[in-house]
């Protein structure tokens, strides 16, 4: 067969895929629309293929008892992302999905961790800048807006987003309607858009959380058994009393390898790390690991549970 003609072919066979697809998707003899996600009625598809061709932009973590019981997952298309961070506004047509999932969770060698383990449901907007679908109650206020069954995605289940949706939206009508802030994927300039009240709420909440984690006596009690029962042998806790490591009196906020009176191995006095509530869990889970070289690395195989070195590390913070 000659090229011309194999070419020929394919393209009538992918103009016949096309013309199927699109018969499929909007019914028959019903016009295409702006969107292969939305038919002639304005009703709204969730993309088949999700996520494949989407970006995840965004996460919000939903505090519960106890710890993070959902998570907010905010997806979009590329071009959509890229065009937001060019514009600042979202293209006609661009989709936004919200992936909600319940979570569990349970100490990681990075600390008390959850992450998301089933779908609970879909929210998804679709931008409309022409305002197409007056009728339709699942579309205005520049978008159309849907939500799927937890059980099948296939199915739509919002009815009217003036009572579905927009209320819960209405503290992001500044921007769209969208808590783009959220979406770090947007680009920087979503960051301005932060409202006050969340920046001010985190200051407040960290210094809640800090002397909760490193003053807490219970737990600098619980540290002290732990450093008895581990560490002992090889450190004492007296300014300037070392043994066959140095003294730990201190040690927090101090440079790795300068008590003075200590003959520190080369890899610890070259160290470039201050002993913190950062550095001090990742050296204790693996002293060789964290520092190659170091003389402690070759003795001690570090502390397995994340609990015992929260313990520890709020112990030597408390020694000053
Ligand atoms: C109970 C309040 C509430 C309701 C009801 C609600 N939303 Fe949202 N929605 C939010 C909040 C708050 C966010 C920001 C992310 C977060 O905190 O989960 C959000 C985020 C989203 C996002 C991600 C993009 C964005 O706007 O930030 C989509 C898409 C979305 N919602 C669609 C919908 C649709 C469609 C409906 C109705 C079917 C709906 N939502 C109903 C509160 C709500
Ligand atoms: C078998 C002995 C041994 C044990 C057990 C041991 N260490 Fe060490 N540690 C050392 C030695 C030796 C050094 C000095 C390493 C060097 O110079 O390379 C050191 C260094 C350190 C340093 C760095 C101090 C500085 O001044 O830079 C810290 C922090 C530390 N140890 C904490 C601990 C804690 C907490 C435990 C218990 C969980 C512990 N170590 C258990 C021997 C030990």
């Amino acid at each position: 067969m000659s090229s011309q003609k194999k070419c020929l072919i394919s393209v009538f066979a992918v103009a016949c895929a096309a013309f199927l697809a699109s018969t499929y998707l909007f019914g028959q003899g019903a016009a295409p629309s702006f969107s292969p996600l939305v038919n002639a009625r304005g009703d709204i598809a969730f993309p088949p293929d999700f996520p494949n061709g989407f970006m995840h932009i965004g996460t919000v973590a939903v505090a519960g008892n106890g710890g993070v019981t959902d998570t907010h997952a905010t997806y979009t298309r590329p071009s959509d992302a890229a065009y937001y961070r060019s514009h600042g506004t979202f293209p006609d047509g661009a989709v936004l999905i919200k992936d909600v999932q319940g979570v569990i969770g349970s100490p990681h060698t990075t600390g008390n961790a959850f992450w998301a383990s089933e779908g609970k449901t879909w929210f998804l907007m679709i931008k409309d800048s022409v305002g197409r679908y007056p009728k339709n109650p699942l579309w205005g206020d520049g978008w159309g807006w849907a939500q799927y069954d937890p059980k099948d995605r296939s199915k739509q289940i919002a009815k009217d987003y003036k009572q579905d949706c927009i209320q819960c939206h209405v503290p992001a009508k500044a921007t769209d309607w969208v808590y783009v802030y959220a979406y770090p994927g947007l680009g920087e300039r979503v960051l301005k858009f932060t409202p006050a009240a969340a920046r001010a709420a985190t200051a407040k909440a960290a210094a809640v959380a800090a002397p909760a984690m490193s003053g807490n006596p219970a737990m600098v009690a619980a540290g002290k058994t732990a450093f008895e029962e581990t560490c002992g042998s090889c450190h004492t806790v007296e300014a300037g009393k070392n043994n066959t490591g140095p003294s730990l009196f201190g040690v927090a906020g101090r440079k790795a390898g300068t008590e003075a009176t200590y003959a520190y191995s080369s890899a610890m006095k070259d160290a470039v790390v201050v002993w913190s509530r950062e550095t001090l869990p990742k050296f204790l889970a693996d002293p060789k690991g964290f520092i190659p070289g170091n003389r402690m690395g070759r003795f001690f195989p570090g502390v397995d549970s994340a609990e015992k070195r929260e313990a520890l590390v709020s112990y030597l913070e408390s020694l000053k």
